[in-house]
C-alpha cells in the first residue's frame, strides 16, 4: 500500500483536505451524519488511481486533485447507498450509515453526497469531467439494478456476471484512469490506454471483493460482513462456475435456489463447500490472473518509472490484497 502511494504522498495530502471539507456541514444533524461517513477512511483505492495516472503527465494540478474528490465521493455514496440495498449492517469496521442513522437518512446523506461530488466536478470547470462524473452515477446504479433483476432470474451466467461488474464497479475505476488523464492534458490515446487499464483493475478488485464472501472468518479484518452475498440472492464468479461444472446438478440447483431466494442456511453452507470442491475459487484467480497479464502489458505505455512501478504494485494489491 505504502509503495504504491509514495509517488503521490504530497497529492494525496491536497486531496485529503478538500474531500474532508466536502463532508462537512453548519446543520448539526447532517453535520453529524456526514461525519460518520468521514470517520473511517476507506482504502483510497480511486484516489490514488486518478493521482497516479495524472502524474505520468507532469505536476498534478487543482483539477486532477478535484478531480479525485469527485470520484471519491461518488464511490462513497454508493457505498452509503449499496448498504441500504444489501442491508449490510457494517462498513469499514463499523456501523453502516443505515444502522446508526435508519435508512431514510441513508438515502439521503447518500444524495447529499452525490450531489457534492456533481457540484465538485464543476467546479474543476471543464465539461468532459462533468460529462463524465454526471453518467457515471447513472452507470453505477444500472449496475446495482441489473444485479437487482438478476437476482429474480433462474439462472445466473458469467455473462450476465461481467455485465454487472463492469457497470457497479470497473466504471469507477475507469473513470480514474480516465479523468486522471484528461485533467492532466494528456493526448488521446493514452487517455484510452488509462481508461482500459482502470477497467482491468476495476474488474479484479469486484472478483477480489465476491472471493471475501466465500470466507467467513475473514469479516473482522475486511471490515464488512462476508458470506452475505448468497444469503442476499447474489451468486457470484466462484460459484457460478461451480455450477457450470458440477455434472451432478447440485451446485446448479443450489445456485438456483440462491437467486430464488428460497436457499436455506444450509444450502448457501453446501454451495460454498461445492464451490471450493469444484474449483471455483481457483477459476476466479485464474480470471484475475488474465486481467493481471492484460494491466501489465498497458502500463508498457506509461513513461514515468516511478509511477508505472507504483501503478504495477497497485494491480497486484487490487489481486493479492487481504482487506
Ligand atoms: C467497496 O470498495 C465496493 C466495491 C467495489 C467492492 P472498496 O473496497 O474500495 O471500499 P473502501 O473505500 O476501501 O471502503
Ligand atoms: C459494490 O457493490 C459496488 C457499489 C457500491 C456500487 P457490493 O455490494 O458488491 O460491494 P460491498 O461488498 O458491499 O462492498
Ligand atoms: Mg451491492
Ligand atoms: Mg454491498
Amino acid at each position: 500500500m505504502n509503495t504504491l502511494r509514495q509517488p503521490i504522498l504530497n497529492e494525496l495530502d491536497r486531496y485529503q483536505q478538500l474531500f474532508r471539507q466536502t463532508l462537512t456541514h453548519e446543520d448539526d444533524f447532517l453535520g453529524q451524519a456526514l461525519s460518520h461517513v468521514a470517520s473511517r477512511q476507506g482504502k483510497m483505492m480511486r484516489p490514488v488511481l486518478l493521482l497516479l495516472v495524472a502524474k505520468e503527465f507532469g505536476p498534478v494540478s487543482d483539477v486532477s486533485v478535484r478531480a479525485a474528490v469527485t470520484l471519491e465521493l461518488l464511490h462513497t455514496a454508493s457505498l452509503v447507498h449499496d448498504d441500504v440495498v444489501d442491508n449490510s449492517a457494517e462498513r469499514r469496521g463499523q456501523p453502516a450509515e443505515h444502522t446508526l442513522f435508519g435508512n431514510k437518512v441513508a438515502i439521503l446523506v447518500g444524495d447529499y453526497m452525490l450531489s457534492s461530488a456533481l457540484h465538485q466536478a464543476a467546479l474543476t470547470g471543464d465539461m468532459r469531467i462533468v460529462d463524465i462524473i454526471a453518467r457515471l452515477g447513472g452507470t453505477l446504479a444500472e449496475g446495482e439494478v441489473r444485479q437487482l433483476a438478476d437476482i429474480r432470474q433462474a439462472v445466473a451466467t458469467e455473462a450476465a456476471y461481467f455485465n454487472i461488474i463492469r457497470h457497479k464497479t470497473a466504471a469507477l475505476f475507469e473513470a480514474c484512469g480516465r479523468l486522471g488523464a484528461i485533467s492532466a492534458g494528456a493526448p488521446e490515446p493514452m487517455v484510452q490506454t488509462a481508461a482500459l487499464l482502470g477497467e482491468t483493475i476495476g474488474t479484479c478488485f469486484q472478483i477480489r471483493d465476491d472471493i471475501f464472501d466465500y470466507f467467513e472468518d475473514d469479516a473482522q479484518r475486511i471490515g464488512k460482513p462476508t458470506a452475505s452475498d448468497m444469503r442476499d440472492g447474489k451468486v457470484t464468479l466462484p460459484a457460478l462456475y461451480a455450477a457450470s461444472v458440477d455434472t451432478t446438478g447440485e451446485a446448479a440447483k443450489l445456485a438456483a435456489f440462491v437467486l430464488q431466494r428460497s436457499a436455506s442456511d444450509a444450502d448457501v453452507m453446501r454451495l460454498v463447500e461445492l464451490t471450493k470442491q469444484h474449483g471455483g475459487i481457483d477459476y476466479a484467480r485464474d480470471t484475475m490472473e488474465t486481467y493481471r497479464r492484460r494491466a501489465r502489458r498497458l502500463l508498457d505505455d506509461f513513461s514515468n518509472s516511478e509511477v508505472r512501478s507504483a501503478l504495477a504494485a497497485y494491480v497486484d494489491f487490487t489481486i493479492d490484497r487481504d482487506r
